[in-house]
This record gives structure tokens, sequence and C-alpha cells, in this order.
């Protein structure tokens, strides 16, 4: 069977692309088991400190669940389709940043995916939606919650609701994606936002990731009190010590990621 999720290194970012052109990179039963497998294997390696994610060829990104796969499936079947883990919840929780490459269609369950991401840079081909409501679906991949935590109530309703699709001025300017680069130029400009977040201290990028995405879950208070925490655990790492004896010395720091 031919890979659907093909893994590449650029120093120590790790690239993975889903690999159905011809289907807009759908999300089938075979990708999803190849992407948790590519994810376990950047989270042992530890060359790898980020992880971008993006679609084969110049049209999806990935254009949402395989819709041939709903056909003829009762509820029970759906669900053993949908047991743990869950590559949405593996994304949002991964130890390492990941980034969505977004470079065309970015759709239903692919829109559910890069919002599970933690940061979102697009091409200027890119749109966007979350069309299940066209299949008498909802949206099953976290998008009924991530939405309006991301964007709001409002637009998240107006996009569920509606099924319409967006493009990517449309979607940077409501905060669904965070950079927008033309087509040609998306891979290298992603490359270097990855590399530069990928030379910082691993440790420290793990810490600071879990601190953010408390924010999803935790009140205010609770929040403030965890980053605090956090914040004194860096402490009694080498790399704090390292960043700061560094700065002190004007050199630039070495991090061990310890
Ligand atoms: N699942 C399965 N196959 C899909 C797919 C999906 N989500 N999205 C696209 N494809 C397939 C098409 O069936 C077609 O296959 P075929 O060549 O064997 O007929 C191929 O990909 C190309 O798609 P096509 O519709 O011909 O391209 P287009 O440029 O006219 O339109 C889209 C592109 C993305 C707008 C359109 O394919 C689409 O609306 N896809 C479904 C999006 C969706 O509803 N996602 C949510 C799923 S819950």
């Amino acid at each position: 069977m031919a890979e659907t999720v093909l893994v590449e290194k650029s120093g120590r970012v790790a690239i993975l692309t889903i690999n159905r052109p011809d289907k807009m990179n759908a999300l089938s039963e075979q990708v999803r088991v190849e992407l948790l497998a590519a994810l376990a294997e950047a989270e042992r390696d530890e060359g790898v400190g980020v992880v971008v994610l993006t679609g084969a060829g110049e049209k999806a990104f990935i254009a949402g669940a395989d819709i041939g796969e709903f056909a003829g499936r009762t509820p029970f079947d759906q669900r053993a389709a949908m047991r743990t883990p869950r590559i949405f919840d593996v994304m949002a929780t991964f130890p390492k940043p990941v980034i969505a490459m977004i470079n065309g269609f970015c759709l239903g369950g692919g829109c559910e995916l890069a919002m599970s991401c933690d940061i979102r840079v697009a091409s200027d081909r890119a749109s966007f939606g979350q069309p299940e409501i066209n299949l008498g679906l909802i949206p099953g991949g976290g998008g009924t919650q991530r939405m309006p935590r991301l964007i709001g109530l409002g637009q998240a309703m107006r996009l569920i609701l509606s099924g319409d699709r967006i493009p990517v001025a449309e979607a940077k300017e409501i905060g669904l994606v965070d950079l927008v680069f033309p087509h040609e130029a998306l891979r290298e400009k992603t490359l270097e936002l990855a590399t530069r977040i990928a030379a910082r201290s691993p440790l420290t990028l793990k810490v600071a990731k879990e601190a953010v995405r408390a924010s999803e879950r935790l009140a205010i208070e609770e929040g403030l009190m965890w980053e605090r925490d956090l914040f004194c655990l860096c402490f009694s790492s080498a790399d704090k010590q390292e960043g700061v004896e560094a700065f002190l010395a004007k050199r630039p720091p070495a991090w061990t990621g310890r």
C-alpha cells in the first residue's frame, strides 16, 4: 500500500506531508494511523525540535475526513473509527511545537487538524471551512470546541452553521490563521519560522506550550497559578542557568534540553 504520510527532515524540523493529492489529502483511516506513527517517531527523535504538517500537491492542505469511508457506516463502526488516541488531541498535546503549513483547501477535519496545531501559516491560495453541515453532519474532530475558542462564538457559529468556505484573507482577519505568505514562498517562510523555534531549548519549548495550552481549559486564576508554578519549575533546569549566564556574559546560549 502506498505511503500516505511522507516524512522529511530539514535540520531540527520534521516535515510531515499528507500524501493523497488526488483525493485532496482527505484523512482516511490509513492516513490517521500513519500520522500517529510519524508523530510518535518525531516525539522520540531528539533531533526533532519542531514538526511542520502540510499536504502534498498544489491544491489541498487537507479537504477533511475521507467521505467515502462514511458511506454505509453504523454508529458503532464510526465510534470504533474514532477510538483514541485521536490525532487532533495528539497534536494539541504533542510535547514539541507543531506548525500547520496550509497550502490549499483546509476543510472539515483538515481545518480541525490545523486548529489543533500550535501555529497556522497559510498560502495566499488557501481557503477554509467546516462544510460538514452539507453532509448532514457536524464537525467531529473538535471543531465545535476549538473553533469558538480560537475565533470567538459568532464567527465559529457562522462557519459551522453555514458550511461556507472563506478565503485566506478573511481567515487571517478573524484569527483562524496567524501568517499568510505568497504560495511560492510558503515553504521557505514556514521553515524559517520553524527553524528559529527549533533552535530554542526543547525543554523550555515544551513547558511554554504546556502553559499556553492550559489557557484553553483553565479559568484565569488557575491559569495564572499554573503559569507561576511552571515559571518557577524552569529555575530547576540547566537551560535556565545557561540562558541567564549566556545573557550576562553577552554570548549565545548553548541549550542542552536539560
Ligand atoms: N473525502 C474523500 N474524497 C475527497 C474529499 C474528501 N473529503 N475531498 C475531495 N475528494 C476527492 C473527490 O471525490 C475527487 O475524487 P475523484 O477524482 O476520484 O472523483 C478528488 O478528491 C478531487 O476533488 P474534486 O471535488 O474533483 O476537486 P474540486 O477542485 O472540484 O473541489 C473541494 C475541491 C475540496 C472543494 C471538494 O472536493 C470538496 O468539497 N470536498 C469535500 C470537502 C468536505 O466536505 N469536507 C468535510 C468532510 S467531513
